[in-house]
């Protein structure tokens, strides 16, 4: 089978097209024949190295000190169920799924994946009915982490919330997900983008290059930092007294329950992914290059298998 592997950080052409052995699904494992996969700018970092000083070495061990441990990138996937291991009960095959395969040894720029039906180790789900494969596949990393950070926020109906960077993938779930708790939503982003953020619900746009966020004449329950370029000390100048300001930037802690939640969203059509580009397999280095110009709207999709 066909995959995309990397054995060397390096600009996108360390990417390489090559046969692999396909995987057999072990005892609580479920085969995978993967329909769409995405490049997230967590992909691209990783491919490229680019991580700020500070925590340059500790991610450097963590990833692979002198070459990547992880040969396949690729953090989410749609695809259908080919085969099953002898344990498995909750997957059968012919089911529609998507997952995120960040704790496995192994990542979605691949014709084949094996993922275990168990939550500890990978984060795995049926497809949500409504949407196809492209779209399933970029749910699952800006969603949940959109999801995530709302949380941690406490986002409560009917809240004032402004998302700075709200045209990549995390802002346009983050939007999305506000407007399902009824709040009003103030997107910042470049002029390029208000036609596309007003689309996804948001009130109110704000050019970052033209205008000063910080001099908004409202006061925020939240600021989420959708693209880790703004700082808390400039958000506090807007957030009511007891609000929150929330960050790409922190770690985040997905789970299953993360999972389930944004296919409900989905299904009940309060998000829908926001597609901007979609590249065949063979061209995953020149949507690498799209990618890492910082500029992609929402979510750029791999076609795996047509
Ligand atoms: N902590 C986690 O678990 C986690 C999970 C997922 C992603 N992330 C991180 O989250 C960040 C965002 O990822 P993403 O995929 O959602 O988006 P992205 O592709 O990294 O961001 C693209 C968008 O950012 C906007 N942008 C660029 N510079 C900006 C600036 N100075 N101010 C405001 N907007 C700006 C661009 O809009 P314009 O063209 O309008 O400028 C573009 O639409 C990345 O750093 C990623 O690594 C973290």
């Amino acid at each position: 089978m066909k995959a995309v592997i990397y054995t060397k950080y390096g600009p996108p052409n360390v990417l390489k097209i090559v046969a692999i052995e396909k995987p057999q699904p072990k005892e609580d494992e479920i085969l995978v024949k993967i329909y769409a996969t995405t490049v997230t700018s967590g992909d691209v970092r990783l491919r490229g190295f680019d991580f700020p000083a500070l925590v340059w070495l500790p991610v450097r061990l963590m990833f692979g000190l002198f070459k990547p441990k992880k040969e396949i990138l690729g953090h989410e996937l749609s695809g259908v169920v080919e085969a099953v291991g002898n344990a498995v009960t909750k997957f059968k095959i012919g089911d529609e799924v998507f997952a995120t395969p960040t704790l496995l040894d192994t990542g979605a720029y691949t014709e084949y994946i094996c993922i275990p039906q168990e939550r500890e180790k990978g984060v795995l789900g049926l497809k949500p009915k409504n949407l196809g494969f492209k779209e399933a596949a970029a749910l699952p990393v800006g969603g949940m982490t959109a999801l995530f950070l709302l949380n941690k926020a406490k986002l409560g109906k009917g809240q004032q919330v402004l998302i700075y960077g709200a045209s990549g993938s995390v802002g346009s779930y983050a939007i999305q997900i506000a407007k399902a708790q009824e709040a009003t939503v103030v997107a910042v982003c470049s002029s390029s983008n208000f036609d596309m953020v007003k689309s996804l619900g948001a009130d109110r746009v704000l050019d970052y290059k033209k205008e000063d966020y910080t001099l908004i004449d409202t006061k925020f329950d939240i600021v989420f930092d959708a693209v880790g370029k703004t700082a808390k000390s400039d958000a506090r100048k807007i957030l009511k007294q007891g609000g929150n300001f929330v960050s790409i930037a922190s770690l985040t802690n997905l789970n299953q329950e993360h999972l389930n939640k944004i296919k409900e969203l989905a299904e009940t059509e309060k998000i829908k992914p926001y597609i901007d580009k979609c590249f065949p397999l063979a061209e995953i280095v020149a949507a690498h290059e799209y990618v890492g110009t910082g500029r992609k709207k929402g979510n750029v999709v791999i076609e795996v298998t047509k």
